[in-house]
């Protein structure tokens, strides 16, 4: 059974790979012994970019600073709600110098940014669902930081605890498919702790259900724009069962980028205003 799904125009952030690599270790999928081939992952991000265009989505860029590898990863810079920017205080030491040139790029392009006190890493962790933003703990953002979201966005903010290490971000082990009315997600629910799967249960009992494999592929790091999903293409299982619900997959590879522990939700910054 398919119904018929309607895309909705998106607005993106992304920053260009130019200075990507694997320096330091900071999630179980990065090792600084092994190799990044750079000149792949720009032609891998270009065609994500290429991709996203072809499709009638927006995207803007923000200038890539030398010294920061993992600034490609914009999603992780804020997270923009009715066009209010919540931005980001990284966990990582490594990565606390990324929020400059993001929040000065959202401040040139008219935006106030908050800048929380407690550790939070955006959109890696704060996932709007429409009529609430459900927000990841255990590994980086705080519950300080549920709470000083919940109060600057004027969302509810619905703590979920992630479990598994290689799972250290919600928008690793979960995505939106639809942010109107009662709203739907996909999810792979072992990265839960229990109560956080009744949780998912409770507020998704229609929801996509990842196996292992597709969110070790990266499968839940994926981008809906409410009808196609820019998926990884080593996904199949959750692919197949996202086509069985009348959405339409479109498979790119950001294999080079996994290395550093992403994909390609973690590479977009949605601008919702
Ligand atoms: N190396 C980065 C980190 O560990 C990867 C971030 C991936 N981004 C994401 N939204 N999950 O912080």
């Amino acid at each position: 059974m398919t119904e018929s799904r309607v895309p909705r125009r998106r607005r993106f952030l992304v920053c260009e790979p130019r200075h990507f690599a694997v320096q330091y270790a900071i999630n179980p999928w990065m090792r600084p012994d092994v190799p990044v081939d750079v000149s792949l992952a720009q032609k891998q991000w270009r065609e994500l970019i290429d991709t996203y265009r072809a499709h009638g989505h927006t995207v803007h860029t923000v200038e890539p600073v030398p010294g920061l590898p993992d600034m490609v990863f914009a999603a992780n810079a804020a997270v923009v709600v009715g066009g209010r920017v919540f931005g980001s205080l990284f966990k990582a030491p490594e990565r606390r110098p990324e929020s400059v040139p993001y929040d000065t790029w959202f401040k040139s392009a008219g935006y106030d940014v908050y800048r929380p006190e407690s550790v939070c890493e955006g959109e890696g962790d704060f996932v709007p669902a429409g009529r609430w933003i459900l927000a990841g703990t255990g590994f980086r953002t705080t519950r300080e930081a549920h709470h000083e979201a919940q109060e600057y966005l004027g969302v509810p903010v619905i703590g979920l605890t992630l479990v598994d290490p290689y799972f250290y971000h919600l928008d690793t082990a979960l995505f939106v498919l639809d942010d109107e009315g009662e709203g739907n997600i996909a999810y792979y629910p072992e990265a839960f702790s229990p109560g956080s799967r009744e949780v998912l249960a409770r507020l998704y009992p229609d929801a996509v259900i990842a196996t292992r494999e597709d969110a070790m592929a990266f499968g839940l790091n994926s981008v809906c724009d409410g009808r196609h999903v820019f998926i990884s293409p080593k996904a199949t299982a959750l692919a197949g069962r996202l086509a069985d619900r009348g959405y339409v997959p479109v498979p790119v590879d950001l294999s080079e980028f996994h290395k550093a522990g992403g994909g390609i939700k973690c590479c977009t910054q949605e601008i919702r205003s």
